[in-house]
Formats: C-alpha cells, structure tokens, sequence
C-alpha cells in the first residue's frame, strides 16, 4: 500500500513512521508512506498556502489553488482509491473503517491547519473525510498518523504473529481482555489461575468472558442491541 500525506509540517510526520511496526511494515515493502510539502506548491515568493476567509471572522483558511495544484500533480502519478481529508466534522474513524481502508492500494491523505481548508477541495476532490474524535487538534497531522497506524499494521504481512490483530480490541466489537506476564505473583498480586492452567479452551473461554465483561461495563454502546449476549 501506498500513502501519500500533505502537509505543511512534514517534519511532524516523520517520526511516527520510523519505529517499531510501521517501520517494519516498510522495510518490508507492504507499506509506503510519503510526505508532500505543501509550501512547495505556495503562492509567490512567500510560498503562501492559506488567505483570510471570505465573510470575515478570525483565522486563516488552506488556499484553494496550492491544494489543488498538489493533488493534481500528484494525480498525474497515482490513481488513489481515497482521497482522505482528516477533519473534526469527518466520519469518525473506527476498527471497521480502518479494516476497509486497509485493503486499498493507493490512500492520499490532506493535513488541514487553521480553520480548515477551502470548502472547493473538500466539494471536487476529497473522496472521504474523517475524524479521530471530538475534540480539536491544532492541525490534521496527528490524525494521519493515527490513521496510518490503524491502517498500517492491517495490511498482510505487516505483524508478525498475522492473528493477533483479528484479537485486538473492536475487531468483533468486543473490548480485549486483560493480560498478564512474569512473574506469576508479585507483591501478593496473582495471574489469574485459569491461565496458568495450560487448558487452551479454558482460557479462551475466559478470556471471551473477560471480554464480554469488560464490553458490557465499559462499552455497553458496543453491543448495539446485544448481539453477542442475547440480552438488552
Ligand atoms: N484536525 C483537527 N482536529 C481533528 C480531528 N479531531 N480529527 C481529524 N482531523 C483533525
């Protein structure tokens, strides 16, 4: 898979990719992620990217014409799939969009800043639009890395052990079950029995019931009318 991110701080996008699985993912070749700075498609001398709106009020909106100018060249190379603006008022991302996007070849992702971008891009390119949650961040790049991230570690191939994302939490819309490792007791403090046991239908049974509790306390939204329990 390949992703391409635009942004005006593509120093931002740097380190989220260089360690650990994402990492990984790329030395491995099933995961490309490049980075566009924006500035190089600015206006003028001063390379501007963003204008005062139209109609007044405080902050600064993303040009149209820089946005365009970058998609478009960056169009004459790749066909995308998605073309994703990460924005407050998108879809809000969840494990099944993540899975979706995962299978797709080609994803280019827009960092708005300020007041967000020209409505026109969002109208004539932008394909979907996402949000990692209700709450503002200062600029669209810490959303990508999230996506990424989510995305990243679905492709095939990209973790070692290929099941344990089908356990992760919200892949059946159930919340993981807790985890233990060494020691076995410390402080007083005990590994449940059951997993010290070596009965492998046991503990998955437990384990299932770990997460149906903890579903049912934390995330009772998950259930959506309770399929998994029957109850209500
Ligand atoms: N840009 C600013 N805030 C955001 C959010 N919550 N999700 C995605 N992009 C954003």
């Amino acid at each position: 898979m390949r992703i391409d991110i635009i942004t005006v701080l593509p120093e931002l996008l740097r380190s989220p990719f260089e360690h650990s699985i994402m990492k990984r993912a790329q030395q491995k070749g099933l995961l490309e992620v490049i980075t566009h700075d924006l500035r190089e498609f600015g206006l003028g001398k001063h390379r501007q990217v963003d204008d005062y709106q139209y109609g007044g009020g405080a902050g600064m909106v993303m040009m149209v014409e820089p946005l365009a100018n970058c998609i478009e060249h960056l169009q004459q190379e790749q066909k995308y799939d998605e073309i994703i603006y990460l924005t407050p008022d998108g879809e809000q991302l969840n494990q099944s969009i993540s899975n979706q996007l995962s299978l797709k070849e080609k994803l280019l992702l827009i960092c708005g800043h300020y007041k967000g971008i020209d409505e026109r891009i969002r109208q004539n390119y932008v394909t979907k639009e996402i949000s990692i949650g209700d709450y503002v961040l200062s600029g669209g790049e810490l959303a990508a890395a999230v996506l990424v991230d989510s995305i990243g570690r679905l492709i095939p191939g990209v973790l070692n052990d290929e099941t344990s994302a089908l356990f992760d939490s919200f892949q059946d819309d159930l919340l993981a079950p807790p985890v233990y490792t060494r020691p076995a007791e410390y402080n007083g403090w005990k590994v449940p029995d059951i997993l010290l046991s070596g009965n492998d239908a046991a503990i998955d049974q437990w384990r299932y019931e770990q997460s149906l509790e903890r579903t049912k306390i934390r995330r009772p939204d998950l259930f959506e009318g309770d399929k998994t329990t029957g109850e209500s």
